[in-house]
Protein backbone atom coordinates (compact mmCIF):
# COMPACT_ATOMS: atom_id res chain seq x y z
CA UNK A 1 0.00 0.00 0.00
CA UNK A 2 1.53 3.26 -1.01
CA UNK A 3 0.73 6.30 1.29
CA UNK A 4 -0.20 9.24 -0.10
CA UNK A 5 0.20 12.04 2.29
CA UNK A 6 2.86 14.26 1.23
CA UNK A 7 5.75 14.28 2.85
CA UNK A 8 6.93 17.35 4.89
CA UNK A 9 9.73 18.03 2.48
CA UNK A 10 7.96 18.21 -0.48
CA UNK A 11 4.79 20.31 1.55
CA UNK A 12 7.84 22.95 1.99
CA UNK A 13 9.10 22.62 -1.87
CA UNK A 14 5.36 23.19 -3.29
CA UNK A 15 4.86 26.53 -1.34
CA UNK A 16 7.58 27.98 -3.25
CA UNK A 17 5.95 27.19 -6.18
CA UNK A 18 2.88 29.57 -8.37
CA UNK A 19 -0.42 28.67 -9.03
CA UNK A 20 -1.28 27.25 -12.74
CA UNK A 21 -4.05 29.91 -13.88
CA UNK A 22 -6.78 28.85 -16.69
CA UNK A 23 -6.17 31.52 -19.34
CA UNK A 24 -8.94 32.15 -22.11
CA UNK A 25 -7.43 32.37 -25.42
CA UNK A 26 -8.76 35.50 -26.92
CA UNK A 27 -7.82 35.02 -30.73
CA UNK A 28 -10.41 36.15 -33.39
CA UNK A 29 -10.07 33.01 -35.32
CA UNK A 30 -11.82 30.86 -32.56
CA UNK A 31 -14.73 33.46 -32.23
CA UNK A 32 -15.12 33.23 -35.71
CA UNK A 33 -15.59 29.44 -35.13
CA UNK A 34 -17.49 29.51 -31.83
CA UNK A 35 -15.23 27.63 -29.75
CA UNK A 36 -14.04 28.87 -26.36
CA UNK A 37 -10.48 27.49 -25.83
CA UNK A 38 -8.98 27.60 -22.57
CA UNK A 39 -4.94 26.47 -21.34
CA UNK A 40 -4.41 25.61 -18.18
CA UNK A 41 -0.72 27.13 -17.27
CA UNK A 42 1.18 24.36 -15.70
CA UNK A 43 3.76 25.94 -17.46
CA UNK A 44 4.11 28.65 -15.06
CA UNK A 45 4.02 26.52 -12.13
CA UNK A 46 7.88 26.82 -11.24
CA UNK A 47 10.50 27.84 -13.27
CA UNK A 48 12.23 25.16 -14.10
CA UNK A 49 10.25 21.93 -12.31
CA UNK A 50 7.53 23.03 -14.62
CA UNK A 51 4.60 21.63 -16.25
CA UNK A 52 3.35 17.97 -16.19
CA UNK A 53 7.25 16.94 -14.96
CA UNK A 54 5.87 18.49 -11.57
CA UNK A 55 3.04 16.58 -11.43
CA UNK A 56 4.23 13.22 -12.47
CA UNK A 57 7.22 13.55 -9.91
CA UNK A 58 5.11 15.03 -7.54
CA UNK A 59 4.08 11.20 -5.66
CA UNK A 60 7.00 8.90 -7.07
CA UNK A 61 9.37 11.79 -4.84
CA UNK A 62 6.88 10.95 -1.83
CA UNK A 63 6.73 7.36 -2.35
CA UNK A 64 11.10 7.54 -2.32
CA UNK A 65 11.06 9.85 0.86
CA UNK A 66 8.98 7.97 2.37
CA UNK A 67 10.81 4.87 1.73
CA UNK A 68 13.99 6.55 3.14
CA UNK A 69 15.47 6.22 -0.65
CA UNK A 70 18.27 8.39 -0.99
CA UNK A 71 19.03 7.85 -4.46
CA UNK A 72 16.74 8.17 -7.69
CA UNK A 73 17.79 6.58 -10.85
CA UNK A 74 16.01 7.83 -14.38
CA UNK A 75 16.26 7.90 -17.95
CA UNK A 76 15.77 10.45 -20.78
CA UNK A 77 17.21 11.79 -23.93
CA UNK A 78 19.97 14.56 -23.78
CA UNK A 79 17.16 17.14 -24.04
CA UNK A 80 14.97 15.60 -21.61
CA UNK A 81 12.33 18.01 -19.18
CA UNK A 82 12.46 15.05 -17.15
CA UNK A 83 15.36 14.72 -16.07
CA UNK A 84 15.90 18.34 -16.12
CA UNK A 85 13.32 18.78 -13.61
CA UNK A 86 14.35 15.46 -11.32
CA UNK A 87 17.68 16.65 -11.11
CA UNK A 88 16.38 20.05 -10.01
CA UNK A 89 14.25 18.58 -7.47
CA UNK A 90 16.59 16.37 -6.53
CA UNK A 91 18.95 18.66 -5.69
CA UNK A 92 16.57 21.20 -3.49
CA UNK A 93 15.29 17.47 -1.95
CA UNK A 94 19.32 16.80 -1.04
CA UNK A 95 18.33 13.57 -3.39
CA UNK A 96 21.27 11.65 -5.07
CA UNK A 97 19.93 11.75 -8.95
CA UNK A 98 21.01 9.45 -11.81
CA UNK A 99 20.22 9.48 -15.25
CA UNK A 100 20.77 7.05 -17.87
CA UNK A 101 21.11 9.11 -21.20
CA UNK A 102 20.38 7.92 -24.79
CA UNK A 103 23.22 7.73 -26.87
CA UNK A 104 26.81 8.82 -26.84
CA UNK A 105 28.01 11.66 -24.32
CA UNK A 106 28.25 14.52 -26.83
CA UNK A 107 31.46 16.26 -27.78
CA UNK A 108 29.46 19.59 -27.08
CA UNK A 109 27.09 19.00 -23.83
CA UNK A 110 22.96 19.94 -24.64
CA UNK A 111 22.01 22.89 -22.75
CA UNK A 112 19.96 20.11 -20.45
CA UNK A 113 22.97 17.94 -19.96
CA UNK A 114 24.83 20.86 -18.81
CA UNK A 115 22.24 21.34 -15.87
CA UNK A 116 21.91 18.23 -15.41
CA UNK A 117 25.68 18.38 -14.46
CA UNK A 118 25.85 21.23 -12.48
CA UNK A 119 22.68 20.30 -10.14
CA UNK A 120 24.79 17.15 -9.08
CA UNK A 121 22.98 14.33 -11.18
CA UNK A 122 25.11 11.11 -12.23
CA UNK A 123 24.69 10.82 -15.99
CA UNK A 124 25.68 7.37 -17.56
CA UNK A 125 25.44 7.29 -21.39
CA UNK A 126 24.39 4.33 -22.66
CA UNK A 127 23.81 2.91 -26.38
CA UNK A 128 20.09 2.93 -27.95
CA UNK A 129 19.42 -0.53 -27.56
CA UNK A 130 20.30 -0.45 -23.81
CA UNK A 131 18.03 2.56 -23.45
CA UNK A 132 15.15 0.65 -25.49
CA UNK A 133 15.88 -2.23 -22.58
CA UNK A 134 15.28 0.15 -19.80
CA UNK A 135 11.63 0.80 -21.38
CA UNK A 136 10.64 -3.02 -20.18
CA UNK A 137 11.11 -1.95 -16.55
CA UNK A 138 7.88 -0.82 -15.76
CA UNK A 139 7.76 -1.33 -11.58
CA UNK A 140 9.71 1.28 -9.29
CA UNK A 141 12.04 -1.76 -7.56
CA UNK A 142 12.19 -3.48 -10.86
CA UNK A 143 15.50 -2.31 -12.76
CA UNK A 144 18.08 -5.41 -12.19
CA UNK A 145 20.30 -4.40 -9.83
CA UNK A 146 18.80 -1.92 -7.60
CA UNK A 147 20.36 -1.25 -4.68
CA UNK A 148 18.13 -0.77 -1.20
CA UNK A 149 18.77 3.04 -1.54
CA UNK A 150 17.86 3.07 -4.77
CA UNK A 151 14.22 4.20 -6.55
CA UNK A 152 13.77 3.18 -10.20
CA UNK A 153 11.58 5.94 -11.91
CA UNK A 154 10.53 5.15 -15.82
CA UNK A 155 10.98 6.83 -18.79
CA UNK A 156 9.23 10.59 -18.66
CA UNK A 157 8.14 9.73 -14.57
CA UNK A 158 5.62 7.42 -15.97
CA UNK A 159 4.07 5.65 -13.41
CA UNK A 160 0.28 4.66 -11.41
CA UNK A 161 1.79 7.18 -8.92
CA UNK A 162 1.91 10.16 -11.66
CA UNK A 163 -2.01 9.65 -11.86
CA UNK A 164 -2.58 11.19 -8.42
CA UNK A 165 -0.55 14.24 -9.22
CA UNK A 166 -2.51 14.83 -12.55
CA UNK A 167 -5.42 14.51 -10.79
CA UNK A 168 -4.39 17.89 -8.41
CA UNK A 169 -4.24 19.53 -11.59
CA UNK A 170 -7.72 18.00 -13.02
CA UNK A 171 -9.39 19.31 -9.92
CA UNK A 172 -7.72 22.82 -9.64
CA UNK A 173 -9.85 23.34 -12.59
CA UNK A 174 -13.11 25.38 -11.63
CA UNK A 175 -15.38 25.35 -14.54
CA UNK A 176 -17.36 22.83 -16.47
CA UNK A 177 -15.84 22.10 -19.88
CA UNK A 178 -16.65 19.55 -22.72
CA UNK A 179 -13.17 18.61 -23.85
CA UNK A 180 -9.69 17.84 -21.98
CA UNK A 181 -6.84 18.09 -23.74
CA UNK A 182 -3.33 17.24 -23.38
CA UNK A 183 -0.14 16.26 -25.58
CA UNK A 184 1.59 12.75 -25.09
CA UNK A 185 4.94 11.01 -24.81
CA UNK A 186 4.50 8.35 -22.60
CA UNK A 187 0.68 8.93 -22.26
CA UNK A 188 1.14 8.63 -18.52
CA UNK A 189 -0.27 12.40 -18.14
CA UNK A 190 -3.24 11.73 -20.55
CA UNK A 191 -4.11 8.58 -18.20
CA UNK A 192 -4.04 11.01 -15.12
CA UNK A 193 -6.46 13.07 -17.14
CA UNK A 194 -8.79 10.31 -17.89
CA UNK A 195 -8.45 8.79 -14.27
CA UNK A 196 -9.46 12.30 -12.74
CA UNK A 197 -12.26 13.36 -15.26
CA UNK A 198 -16.35 12.45 -14.95
CA UNK A 199 -17.07 9.74 -17.90
CA UNK A 200 -19.39 12.43 -19.25
CA UNK A 201 -15.79 14.70 -20.29
CA UNK A 202 -14.28 13.53 -23.22
CA UNK A 203 -10.57 13.77 -23.42
CA UNK A 204 -8.20 13.78 -26.05
CA UNK A 205 -4.58 13.38 -26.42
CA UNK A 206 -2.04 14.51 -29.18
CA UNK A 207 1.01 12.05 -29.88
CA UNK A 208 4.21 13.82 -30.12
CA UNK A 209 5.93 10.81 -31.97
CA UNK A 210 5.20 9.18 -35.23
CA UNK A 211 3.62 5.59 -35.25
CA UNK A 212 2.13 6.02 -32.04
CA UNK A 213 -0.98 3.27 -31.45
CA UNK A 214 1.06 1.84 -28.94
CA UNK A 215 0.26 4.58 -26.86
CA UNK A 216 -3.49 3.43 -26.39
CA UNK A 217 -2.21 0.22 -24.79
CA UNK A 218 0.23 2.09 -22.35
CA UNK A 219 -2.52 4.48 -21.09
CA UNK A 220 -4.79 1.53 -20.38
CA UNK A 221 -2.05 -0.13 -18.28
CA UNK A 222 -1.77 2.58 -16.35
CA UNK A 223 -5.72 2.95 -15.59
CA UNK A 224 -6.88 1.21 -13.19
CA UNK A 225 -10.33 0.93 -14.22
CA UNK A 226 -11.52 1.18 -17.96
CA UNK A 227 -12.52 3.94 -19.51
CA UNK A 228 -14.16 5.26 -22.82
CA UNK A 229 -14.34 8.63 -23.34
CA UNK A 230 -10.70 9.34 -24.57
CA UNK A 231 -9.15 8.68 -27.77
CA UNK A 232 -5.36 9.76 -28.94
CA UNK A 233 -5.25 11.80 -32.18
CA UNK A 234 -2.43 10.57 -34.35
CA UNK A 235 -2.12 12.85 -36.84
CA UNK A 236 -0.03 15.70 -35.74
CA UNK A 237 3.71 14.21 -35.29
CA UNK A 238 5.06 17.04 -37.81
CA UNK A 239 7.48 13.80 -39.10
CA UNK A 240 8.22 12.31 -35.64
CA UNK A 241 9.49 13.06 -32.31
CA UNK A 242 10.92 16.64 -32.05
CA UNK A 243 10.97 16.51 -35.89
CA UNK A 244 9.11 20.12 -36.70
CA UNK A 245 7.88 21.98 -39.56
CA UNK A 246 8.03 25.48 -40.82
CA UNK A 247 4.04 25.82 -40.71
CA UNK A 248 4.51 24.90 -36.79
CA UNK A 249 6.94 27.46 -36.23
CA UNK A 250 4.74 29.93 -37.78
CA UNK A 251 1.87 28.94 -35.93
CA UNK A 252 3.56 29.28 -32.76
CA UNK A 253 5.38 33.14 -33.43
CA UNK A 254 1.11 34.14 -34.47
CA UNK A 255 -0.17 31.97 -31.51
CA UNK A 256 2.40 33.85 -29.15
CA UNK A 257 2.00 37.41 -30.75
CA UNK A 258 -1.80 37.15 -30.15
CA UNK A 259 -1.14 35.63 -26.51
CA UNK A 260 1.99 36.28 -24.80
CA UNK A 261 2.04 32.40 -23.98
CA UNK A 262 5.43 30.56 -25.28
CA UNK A 263 4.94 26.85 -26.23
CA UNK A 264 7.94 25.00 -26.95
CA UNK A 265 7.18 23.00 -30.62
CA UNK A 266 7.58 19.04 -29.85
CA UNK A 267 4.41 19.13 -27.31
CA UNK A 268 2.13 21.93 -26.21
CA UNK A 269 3.11 23.33 -30.24
CA UNK A 270 2.01 20.66 -31.64
CA UNK A 271 -1.09 20.05 -29.17
CA UNK A 272 -1.86 23.60 -30.26
CA UNK A 273 -1.78 23.50 -33.96
CA UNK A 274 -3.63 20.76 -34.10
CA UNK A 275 -6.56 21.99 -31.78
CA UNK A 276 -6.85 25.33 -33.88
CA UNK A 277 -5.91 22.98 -37.25
CA UNK A 278 -9.46 20.61 -35.57
CA UNK A 279 -11.44 23.74 -34.81
CA UNK A 280 -10.50 25.10 -38.74
CA UNK A 281 -12.08 21.64 -40.19
CA UNK A 282 -15.36 22.25 -37.92
CA UNK A 283 -14.65 19.27 -36.21
CA UNK A 284 -16.00 20.47 -32.58
CA UNK A 285 -19.47 21.64 -32.27
CA UNK A 286 -20.03 25.96 -32.02
CA UNK A 287 -20.41 26.55 -28.14
CA UNK A 288 -18.08 24.06 -26.80
CA UNK A 289 -15.38 24.68 -24.60
CA UNK A 290 -11.64 23.04 -24.36
CA UNK A 291 -9.58 23.32 -22.11
CA UNK A 292 -6.00 22.68 -23.07
CA UNK A 293 -3.01 21.84 -20.74
CA UNK A 294 0.51 23.71 -20.95
CA UNK A 295 2.71 20.90 -20.44
CA UNK A 296 5.87 23.52 -19.63
CA UNK A 297 8.99 21.87 -21.11
CA UNK A 298 10.25 25.72 -21.94
CA UNK A 299 13.47 24.13 -20.89
CA UNK A 300 13.56 22.64 -24.57
CA UNK A 301 13.46 25.22 -26.41
CA UNK A 302 17.14 25.57 -26.49
CA UNK A 303 17.50 22.77 -28.79
CA UNK A 304 16.50 23.78 -31.27
CA UNK A 305 19.12 26.76 -30.99
CA UNK A 306 22.15 25.04 -30.13
C1 LIG B 1 6.66 19.33 -21.83
C2 LIG B 1 6.08 17.97 -21.94
N1 LIG B 1 4.80 17.84 -22.31
C3 LIG B 1 4.22 16.63 -22.43
C4 LIG B 1 4.92 15.48 -22.18
C5 LIG B 1 4.23 14.18 -22.36
O1 LIG B 1 3.81 13.67 -21.14
P1 LIG B 1 3.54 12.13 -20.96
O2 LIG B 1 4.87 11.44 -21.08
O3 LIG B 1 2.97 12.02 -19.61
O4 LIG B 1 2.63 11.71 -22.04
C6 LIG B 1 6.25 15.54 -21.77
C7 LIG B 1 7.03 14.35 -21.44
O5 LIG B 1 7.01 13.88 -20.37
C8 LIG B 1 6.85 16.83 -21.65
O6 LIG B 1 8.14 16.98 -21.29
Amino acid sequence: MISLTTHPALKTLEKSFSPSPLSPINDPLLIQHGIELWLKRDDLLHPIISGNKWRKLKYSLNDALKLGKDTIISMGGAHSNHLHALAFTGKLLNIKTHGFIRGEQPEKLTGTLKDLQDWGMQLSYISRSAYRELRHYHDRFSLPGLKPNEYWLPEGGSSVLALQGVDELVKEIDQPYDLLCAPCGTGATLAGLINATPNNTSILGFAALKNASFLMNDVNALLPAPHFNWQINLNYHFGGFAKTKPELFEFIKRFTEITGIVLEPIYTGKMMYAIYDLISKHTFTPGKRIIAIHTGGLQGLRGFNE
